[in-house]
């Protein structure tokens, strides 16, 4: 892992053009903007562990396209294309091992593999699996994007019919579930950029040409305000691309937060509210972080005032994203999810999970059975997230898990890309059935 060059970059968490990947070192945020560069999957490995990148479906991701970037880069190898699938699997494996809770790093991996085997099975050489691999590890990166938004939507409709006070919602997260990335934006306007630079090179187009395209990749992207400028000159092929992203928090996904986002688009919210998330604040300086840029009425409180926050009537609804649900809607959140599931129970307040359905675990019957990351003890005895100076007595243990488990009695609706999964009369939800309903259905 090494210091990128910043350039352009802003606050895109993952830049990734085909053969290059950078990280935004999320540790840093509010108050620096930096970006490592990730040149194969021990980088990525490094980057997930240490949280230079969270967040159970960015990770995944980065993960994902680390891999890529390792491929497009080999120098040579030798070897069939059987042994292109074993390496890459290997390096899968390895990928998923650096943190064990959010499924999504797995789950990919698992689609990841299937890809792997069957090119294997149909390649001539090594090359055209390693291709079959980055093509997918790319469209990982789309449909992420398309679900997000559609989580969006479907939890704002959801939360706004189901309270009838609608224009006025005040709701309150926790942790990050922000935006993660318009990476392949990057990659498909190249795409279109060879192509037509093919033409232009072999004298099919005018020159110079001079493309200012505004919001024209939106549907595919869900970016706002975002504006690319191609430039080309008759003897030789120079392109300019300038994307004007806006920050971190105007990309207009997320899962919990999408939905936060949707509702103030939608006129609904009154305000958010985002908790510290301690020890490693992801509310405060990532979260807080979001809601400011995107000019959304929103309060920061500390972990600990959040009953007293319900109790005063603040609260119209609770949402969380996921990072990984049983079969029976019992959710793995980042740690204080369940306190907040427990007290808004107390105080009669619906709590929502949002998450895609790559969060989803079936072959959990429970969250009794979700693994927990437990995470170095500095991250309490030390400020920021264990980056700090000290602030706890030495000597003292600690116990630091970095998630907890919400039980589905506890949740009022999983909100997904698919639609709202609601409980029947029991205290769990019906994952797989619904799973099997909306199979097939964008
Ligand atoms: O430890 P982190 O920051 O990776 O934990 C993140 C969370 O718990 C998020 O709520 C969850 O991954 C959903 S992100 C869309």
């Amino acid at each position: 892992m090494s210091v990128g060059s910043g350039g352009d970059k802003t606050l895109e968490a993952i830049c990734y053009r085909r053969g290059s990947l950078q990280l935004l070192d999320q540790r840093k945020l509010p108050l620096e903007t930096l970006h490592l560069d990730i040149h194969d999957t021990n980088d990525a490995w490094d980057a997930i562990k240490e949280m230079v990148v969270r967040g159970a479906p960015a990770i995944a991701i980065a993960a994902a396209l680390s891999l890529a970037v390792e491929v497009s880069n080999l120098a040579s190898f030798d070897g069939t294309s059987h042994d292109a699938s074993v390496f890459l699997s290997k390096k899968l494996d390895f990928l998923v091992s650096s943190r064990p809770t959010a499924v999504n790093l797995s789950d990919s991996a698992v689609k990841l593999k299937e890809v792997i085997s069957k090119a294997a099975a149909i390649a001539k050489e090594a090359n055209s699996v390693f291709q079959a691999y980055i093509e997918a590890a790319e469209v990982m990166l789309e449909d992420d994007v398309t679900s997000n938004k559609a989580i969006g939507s479907y939890g704002a409709s959801f939360i706004k019919n189901y309270l009838t006070d609608s224009k006025n919602i005040t709701i309150l997260t926790h942790c990050n579930t922000g935006r993660y990335t318009p990476v392949l934006v990057f990659y498909f306007i190249c795409m279109v950029d060879w192509f037509l630079s093919y033409l232009a090179w072999h004298g099919f187009l005018p020159y110079p040409i001079i493309l200012p395209e505004i919001a024209k990749y939106n549907s595919v992207t869900g970016l706002t305000r975002t504006i690319v400028i191609r430039i080309r000159y008759p003897d030789g092929v120079i392109l300019i691309f300038l994307a004007f992203l806006n920050s971190l928090a105007t990309a207009g996904y997320g899962t919990a937060l999408g939905v936060i986002r949707a509702l103030y688009a939608d006129g609904a919210l009154e305000r958010a509210y985002c908790t510290e998330t301690r020890p490693f604040n992801q509310g405060s300086r990532l979260t807080a972080f979001e809601l400011v840029h995107e000019n959304i009425p929103a309060t920061l409180i500390a972990d600990s005032a959040a009953a007293a926050l319900m109790n005063a009537g603040r609260v119209k609804a609770v949402i969380v994203g996921a990072d990984r649900i049983a079969a029976n809607g019992d959710t793995a959140n980042k740690i204080g999810t369940y306190n907040l599931a427990v007290s808004a129970m107390h105080h009669g307040i619906p709590f929502y999970v949002a998450a895609p359905l790559t969060s989803v675990d079936l072959s959990l019957s429970s969250g009794q059975e979700i693994v927990i990351e437990e995470r170095s003890p500095k991250e309490l005895l030390h400020t920021r997230g264990g980056l700090g100076e000290q602030v706890a007595a030495s000597g003292i243990l600690v116990w630091n898990p970095a998630f907890d488990v919400t039980q589905a009695k506890l949740i009022s609706g999983i909100i997904t890309e698919k639609g709202v999964i609601t409980k029947n009369g029991t205290d769990t939800f019906d994952i797989a059935g619904f799973v099997r309903k909306t199979a097939g259905n964008l």
